[in-house]
């Protein structure tokens, strides 16, 4: 057992802590929001994440596991403290460090005498140094251990990782973090913080390359009568290719792709290299929002001026409730800018929220967000949607048009019941 620091309780801070109580360790989460701690230490979660709660619930019975306000209080009797605060994208496209480095100047008085201090969050190369500079404790050891979870099923990706990442220059320091997870019996490298660091950006880079590219493949099926989904299936059978990622999409979104892939840009640029794959994955998914915006248009008739969509899902993705960055939002941004109403539906998103334009009307029933809508636009893969009946939503909707920028639902079923159904790269 060891005795832990958290110091942020977001989608990262909160997946970490409630997983290290459930492997046995003591551990101390902390946020700056006050509202959100006295909503955690009554058991309450509130973002949308599988098994958060239940394993929330059985920390705070247990006793190993307690929240509080403030970073420092958290970190006295801490031997490894895990920094798990926000990296937004900073003005010129870079990562924001500020965080990182206000919480770094909280905790670097009330650091234990020898404690390890971890960088979770995703940082640029050379982080672990600028938090070894604000702390100016000679006697702490920084650790980089990037964070690789899903949103959607964080706490499963956290227990089963595919591997685990310790960067650090001392060897005793790296096996301490790297030991933290021995019950899980993860794969482990341990590497240089530099290396760690690239690791986490390189990651999220190539990720975001491959939906780019299935999406750019999916706009040539489009132009020569393939299929892309077939296509995908066909090259996911080769192995060095494999089969994960390779669903087209209204273009990828969420709190991470977007900024890390631009501050691997502004990283490239300043070690020399000029990233130019990198910056044509990010325009490529820029033209993918407009070519989905463009197909809900022809679908309205060629003009969205006064027409109104129905979309089904705003979240980033299906199974959390994380509009950061969401292409759902990014879409219908553009409809509006068109002159379109927007009518919406997501299950986890009742009411507007920071984020979603407050044009767009929210609804609490899939079906009753098409009434009197000329077009139905599907922009998050939420398998409730593929269950409503088309039926239904015929006897409300005014058009007969679905886009289905997931390629989600039931072709053959919608045409039968009298829809004309588009989707992505057929
Ligand atoms: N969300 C993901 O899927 C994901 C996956 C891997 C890595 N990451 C990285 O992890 C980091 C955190 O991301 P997130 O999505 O959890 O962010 P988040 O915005 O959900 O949570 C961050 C939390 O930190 C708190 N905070 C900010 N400053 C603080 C301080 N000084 N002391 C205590 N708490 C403080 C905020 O109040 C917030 O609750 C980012 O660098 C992100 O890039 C995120």
């Amino acid at each position: 057992m060891t005795r832990l620091a958290i110091i942020g309780t977001g989608y990262v801070g909160l997946t970490t802590g409630v997983c290290f109580a459930h492997l046995g360790h003591d551990v101390v989460c902390a946020d700056i929001d006050a509202d959100k701690v006295a909503r955690l230490c009554r058991g309450e979660v509130s973002i949308v994440e599988h098994r958060l709660d239940e394993l929330l619930a059985e920390g705070l019975r247990a006793g190993n596991l307690r929240f509080v306000v403030g970073a420092a209080s958290a970190v006295l009797d801490a031997e490894i403290v895990f920094l798990c605060v926000p990296t937004p994208q900073g003005e010129d496209g870079s990562a924001d460090l500020s965080y990182v480095e206000a919480a770094s100047a909280e905790i670097a008085k009330a650091l234990a005498y020898e404690a390890i201090v971890v960088n979770k969050s995703t940082v640029p190369v050379g982080s672990t140094r600028v938090v070894e500079r604000v702390l100016q404790r000679p006697d702490v050891r920084v650790v980089s251990n990037p964070e690789f979870l899903r949103e959607g099923s964080a706490v499963d990706d956290f227990m089963k990782p595919d591997r685990v990442v310790v960067g650090c220059e001392d060897r005793a320091a790296a096996i301490a973090v790297a030991a933290l997870y021995d019950s899980i019996r993860p794969q482990v490298i341990i590497t240089d913080p530099a290396s760690a660091e690239t690791i986490k950006y390189a990651a999220n880079a190539f990720l975001a390359t491959k939906l780019s590219f299935v999406n750019a493949i999916a706009a040539i099926c489009e132009g020569v009568g393939a299929d892309v989904d077939d296509v995908m299936v066909g090259i996911g059978y080769d192995k060095r290719i494999g089969s994960e990622f390779l669903r087209p999409g209204p273009g990828w979104g969420g709190s991470c792709f977007g900024k890390d892939s631009r501050a691997l840009l502004k990283i490239a640029h300043g070690s020399g290299y000029q990233f130019d794959l990198l910056a044509g994955v990010i325009a490529v998914n820029e033209e993918q929002f407009d070519r989905v915006a463009d197909k809900i248009r022809m679908a309205a008739g060629g003009s969205l001026q006064n027409a109104t969509v129905a979309v089904w899902g705003l979240t980033f993705k299906a199974r959390t409730d994380d509009l950061r960055d969401s292409p759902s939002l990014s879409i219908i941004k553009r409809l509006l800018a068109a002159g379109a109403n927007v009518r919406a539906y997501d299950p986890t998103v009742a009411a507007i929220k920071a984020g979603v334009p407050a044009e767009v009307s929210i609804h609490n029933d899939a079906v009753a967000a098409t009434t009197g809508a000329d077009v139905l636009a599907v922009l998050t893969e939420w398998d409730d949607f593929r269950w409503v009946a088309p039926g239904d939503v015929a006897a409300v909707m005014k058009g007969r048009k679905v886009v289905d920028g997931r390629n989600l639902l039931d072709r053959a079923t919608w045409q039968h019941a009298g829809f004309t159904h588009v989707g992505i790269g057929r």
